[in-house]
């Protein structure tokens, strides 16, 4: 908020005298497509859609962006977003679909709007000073480094004889058959779900409830404090809760990406939770999976095995400080590459984590010769 004032105020001070005639409106188109507003808005799009575009219609979409112009904008500002919508939902529509980035789609969007090259420097001028998050500077190679690491330090993290998959079948995410009659996890040492952290995370599991949009039941204030991913979001989902609890979200599970809580469903027999066979997967490093829960379906749902909690937090963490959206972080674990992927969303001008999730890296001789 200080940076739109400030943005504001060097504008007026610069500018406001030479152009006396400037048309009042303009002020506020400055405060619109600043701070990547833009780009907050089609990456929420993204998620909304999981991604895939295919058989999205311009009308859909022109609805999606409507109400990610309302929630991340307002006054003058959410009119131009609902005229963007309004004009070029069949333009963006393509490009989503032709994998541009969310970056040069909102180049031309706001070049095709910014008619004035003055509101072009200054909102220039607006990207540099807004830092919604401080600046996370950092090197690919050091973030492979941190993450290596972090590797060495997750003292609480399983040993191999701890954790036993019986992956079963190789699957598609568009077969909706079930590849897997049998449990993933044939046998895990439960001794590790009495360490501290995972002790508390398995308590916590039943704090949330699956259905986003019903409010979780409070937790008690020790609970609470434990509770680092709550301060992550609204009352009814979280960063936290869509990474490491999981969510029902129109029909779909979404998120859930963490391999204990995939163990805690697979074992309780109210949660009618069916594991249907593995898209991808990497030794007992990290595996995409297809589950249903609940009646709903997850196609690939993508996990590390055996970490602690407080690692993936780490890496999770670390990873979305510096490689948010469009970049993803590259960091290896027990010599094979992953990426982890990760996306805000903005709520009233504020960053949340909309997700976090791993995808295996190309397999190489180094991560089978680690992990035969
Ligand atoms: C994308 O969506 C279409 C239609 O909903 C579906 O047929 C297709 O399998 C999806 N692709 C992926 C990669 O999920
Ligand atoms: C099983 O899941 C239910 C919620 O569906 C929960 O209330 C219960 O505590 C869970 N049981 C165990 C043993 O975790």
């Amino acid at each position: 908020m200080q940076c739109l004032i400030l943005v504001s105020v060097i504008f007026v001070l610069v500018f406001a005298r030479s152009v006396p005639t400037f048309p009042s409106p303009t002020i506020d188109v400055l405060i619109g497509p600043n701070c990547h507003m833009c780009e907050v808005i089609l990456n929420n799009v993204r998620y909304e859609y999981h991604n895939n575009f295919t058989g999205v219609t311009p009308d859909q979409l022109r609805k999606s962006l409507y109400i990610q112009c309302d929630l991340n904008l307002n006054g003058f500002t959410d009119e131009e977003c609902h005229r963007i919508a309004d004009n070029d939902s069949p333009d963006i529509l393509q490009q989503l679909q032709a994998g541009t980035s969310s970056y040069r789609i909102c180049q031309r969007e706001l070049l095709l709007k910014m008619r004035f090259l003055l509101i072009f420097l200054s909102f220039l001028v607006a990207l540099a000073w807004c830092q919604r998050i401080p600046k996370f500077d950092v090197s690919n190679a050091e973030l492979l480094a941190m993450a290596k690491k972090l590797r060495r330090v997750d003292t609480n993290r399983a040993r191999p004889d701890q954790v036993k998959l019986n992956y079963q079948k190789h699957t598609v995410t568009r077969d909706d058959s079930d590849a897997a009659p049998a449990k993933l996890f044939s046998k895990v040492d439960t001794s590790l779900f009495r360490k501290p952290s995972y002790e508390l995370y398995l308590n916590l599991m039943d704090n949330f409830n699956r259905q986003t949009g019903i409010i979780e039941p409070r937790v008690s204030q020790s609970e609470e404090k434990n509770e680092v991913g709550k301060a992550l979001g609204r009352p009814d989902t979280s960063g936290f809760e869509h990474v490491f609890i999981g969510e029902a979200k129109n029909g779909e599970i979404s998120g859930m990406h963490n391999w204990v809580r995939f163990y805690a469903l697979e074992n309780n027999r109210t949660e009618n939770f069916d594991y249907k066979g593995f898209t991808v997967k990497r030794f007992n490093i990290m595996a995409a999976l297809k589950f249903t829960w609940d009646g709903l379906l997850k196609r690939a749902g993508s996990i590390l095995i055996g970490t602690s909690p407080e690692f993936d937090m780490a890496l999770y963490t670390m990873c979305f400080l510096s490689r948010r959206g469009r970049e993803t972080c590259d960091v290896e674990l027990d010599g094979c590459p992953l990426q982890i992927t990760s996306f805000e969303i903005m709520q009233q001008n504020k960053v949340y984590i909309g997700s976090i999730y791993p995808t295996a890296g190309r397999i190489t001789d180094e991560c089978r010769a680690q992990n035969r």
